[in-house]
């Protein structure tokens, strides 16, 4: 390979692990995903990520022991490791058993033998330190002033790839049961089975999302935020909302603010998630042709999110009982879905939700409720009113 072609190649690397890294929130996966790829970018045997834990002062990272995952920890300040997160320098050593710092447990726990030592600080956006990146025993020669340069631009790349995924870990357990309990008070009047109905709500939405190739994280957003879409019918009479039969044009305009008012429930939110959950109760009656309410919005100044969960809310709406109506076999609400493309709904959309349909069937032929997006929410809280 000439120079040019080498960097050629290294370029595509890079971009290619910038995407990568950018898509995974899931911290393990994320961990796994960063240490494939920093060997093949260095040419290198091993790699490992720590992660600081600033609650007990340590740096943890997972190694790999035959086929399980071992969680190891090692007090901050201690090895090569604890060398670079306290100082914040990068450390590049021939010989790491020459070195006093190196810390053995790690070879001793793993049978490995580490040669060659490249380590850098992981630093977050505010230049805090967030963890160690290292690269072991490079294949040919010790790493050079160019693997330096190399691992600290594919540290500072990894960093907001696992600031993220910690923000979103940190997040999703009582943030999203507080969230979906949310959800459960704002249905449990009209529905007859609410904690069904906003799992499959749910679970559509992000089977949908899935459909339409949208990253895993977006995919996990809308898994969360989609059961907030109806919220602002907390705001409703019941009179209105409980009307056994066919509204009149006022009432239907009354109905019509639930968005209004799930959109002021939920805005000006400073998680991410709820800032889309706002989007999607505001905007989950737009239509694509602009025939929607409460604003009228058009193709894509409907927010992507509102578009995917509004075909899923319709599919599920048909397929249930209300009050005003009976419910609908699958198969005519599918019809009535695809009936619907390109006047109500993203053409795009109802494709994706084409191709998922047979998930989705399944999940609406499950509907017992047996099993719910949050454990602990149960068949119990739903209302029976049959
Ligand atoms: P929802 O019951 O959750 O229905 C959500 C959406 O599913 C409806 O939005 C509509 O787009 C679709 N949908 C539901 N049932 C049918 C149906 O029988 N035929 C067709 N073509 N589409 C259906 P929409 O119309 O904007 O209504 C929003 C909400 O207003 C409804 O949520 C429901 O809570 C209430 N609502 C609408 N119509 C009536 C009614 O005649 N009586 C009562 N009591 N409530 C109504
Ligand atoms: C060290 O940081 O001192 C060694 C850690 C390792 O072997 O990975
Ligand atoms: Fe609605």
């Amino acid at each position: 390979m000439t120079r040019a072609e080498e960097l050629e190649n290294l370029l595509r690397l890079l971009v290619n692990f910038g995407g990568v890294v950018s898509k995974e929130t899931n911290l393990s996966k994320l961990l796994e995903l960063i240490a494939e790829q920093v060997k093949t970018i260095l040419a290198c045997d091993r790699c490992s990520v720590f992660i600081l834990d600033r609650q007990t002062n340590e740096l943890w990272s997972k190694v790999a022991l035959g086929m399980q995952h071992t969680e190891i920890r090692v007090p901050f300040g201690k090895g090569i490791a604890g060398h670079v997160a306290s100082s914040g320098l990068t450390i590049n050593i021939k010989d790491a058993y020459l070195d006093q710092r190196f810390n053995h447990d790690l070879d001793r726990l793993t049978g490995y033998r580490t040669h060659s030592i490249l380590a850098v600080p992981l630093k977050n956006v505010s230049g805090h330190i967030i963890g160690v990146f290292e690269a072991m025993n490079k294949k040919s020669a010790p790493f050079n002033v160019d693997d330096e340069g190399l691992m600290q631009l594919i540290s500072s790349l990894a960093a907001s790839g696992i600031e993220n995924a910690q923000l979103y870990e940190s997040l999703s357990k009582s943030q999203l049961e507080t969230i979906y309990r949310l959800a459960i008070t704002a249905e449990y009047r009209d529905q007859q089975d609410t904690a069904i109905h906003l799992r499959h709500i749910s679970e559509y939405s992000a089977l949908i999302a899935q459909g339409l190739g949208l990253p895993e994280r977006e995919v996990e957003n809308i898994r969360y935020a989609s059961p907030l879409h109806d919220i602002g019918k907390v705001g409703i009479a019941d009179a209105i909302l409980l009307k056994p039969g066919k509204l009149t044009a006022e009432e239907f305009e009354e109905i019509k603010k639930h968005t209004l008012y799930g959109a002021k429930i939920l805005c000006n939110a400073e998680s991410s998630l709820l800032q889309i959950a706002c989007k999607v109760a505001g905007s989950h009656h737009e239509k694509f042709d602009g025939t929607g309410y409460p604003a009228r919005l058009k193709a894509e100044q409907i927010s992507v999110y509102a578009r995917i969960v509004s075909v899923a809310d319709v599919f599920d709406a048909l397929c249930s009982q209300r009050v005003y109506k009976p419910k609908w076999e699958p198969q005519k609400a599918r019809e009535y879905i695809n009936g619907e493309k390109g006047k109500a709904f993203d053409p795009s959309v109802v494709e994706a939700f084409e191709k998922v349909y047979g998930e989705i069937l399944k999940m609406h032929a499950l509907g017992d409720g047996k099993t719910t997006i949050i454990p602990g929410i149960t068949k119990e809280m739903n209302r029976h009113t049959y």
